[in-house]
């Protein structure tokens, strides 16, 4: 199957046309586990998922994953992937802490590291595959934090993170020094699991890698392509992201 790929004016139509596609998906599946992601791509689909969410069935039954989380941030710190959710859209929603999940990224010793690694890969197992996997793309292809060059047949595992993903996401610490140098991401197995995946892109920073993973080789130097090999991927972008595509 093919990606399917719709583009949308702009950053605002892309988040509205996703908060819709995600709702859909929740009202079908109000007891399944939804897989969700960090970075400021998603920060639109969240907030209009807020704005509507009295069009949402009861949430009680419903699980959340996360893709990963930094090492060596403690669940409360301002930049751990555990307070962004909850600030952007968990505590709206009114979901309790016990239905969302997400690896432990609170002790960056690597004994601690492993356990939460194993632990992590359990819960996933026991919740089952996601009905819907929102993923983000980084600028060099990377996917939760698989980054380029990692193998494709990867669980749950501790990264280092690559400099251009430590320079990117320093926007949101006071310096590149504070940016964690490591992350427990979902393998590239792991989150190609879920029955559906909508990636969004935003932004003329994602067009090289966005042109890469649709229509480039599947190859470990663009984690993203091997969404070309998923029976059920949706990419929507804004015409930024878009602009180097074919057609
Ligand atoms: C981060 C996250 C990814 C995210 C990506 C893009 O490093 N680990 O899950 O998709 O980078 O982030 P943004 O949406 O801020 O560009």
């Amino acid at each position: 199957m093919q990606v399917k790929v719709t583009v949308f004016k702009d950053y605002d139509e892309m988040s509205r046309a996703a908060a819709d596609f995600v709702i859909d998906l929740i009202k079908a599946n109000p007891q399944g586990v939804l897989g969700l992601a960090t970075g400021s791509t998603p920060e639109g689909t969240y907030a209009e998922i807020l704005r509507r969410k009295d069009e949402l069935p009861d949430l009680s039954g419903l699980r959340t994953v996360n893709l990963d989380e930094y090492l060596g941030l403690a669940a409360d710190h301002p930049q751990s992937y555990h307070y962004f959710m909850r600030k952007k859209l968990f505590d709206g929603l009114g979901l309790k802490p016990e239905q969302s999940f997400f690896p432990d990224g609170s002790n960056a010793d690597p004994e601690a590291a492993h356990a939460a690694v194993i632990a992590y890969e359990h819960k996933l197992l026991e919740l089952g595959a996601p009905f819907l996997q929102i993923l983000g793309i980084g600028e060099n292809g990377h996917i939760g934090f698989n980054e380029p060059a990692s193998q494709f047949n990867t669980r749950t595992h501790v990264v280092n993170l690559s400099e251009s993903t430590i320079q990117a996401n320093s926007r949101f610490f006071n310096s590149a020094d504070e940016v964690p140098k490591q992350a427990i991401t979902m393998g590239v197995l792991t989150l190609m699991q879920a029955s559906r995946i909508l990636m969004l892109a935003s932004g003329e920073k994602k067009a090289k890698a966005l042109k890469g993973m649709i229509e480039g080789l599947v190859e470990p130097e663009l984690p993203a392509s091997i969404l070309q090999m998923h029976e059920n991927v949706n990419v929507f972008a804004d015409e930024a992201a878009a602009s180097l595509l074919s057609k």
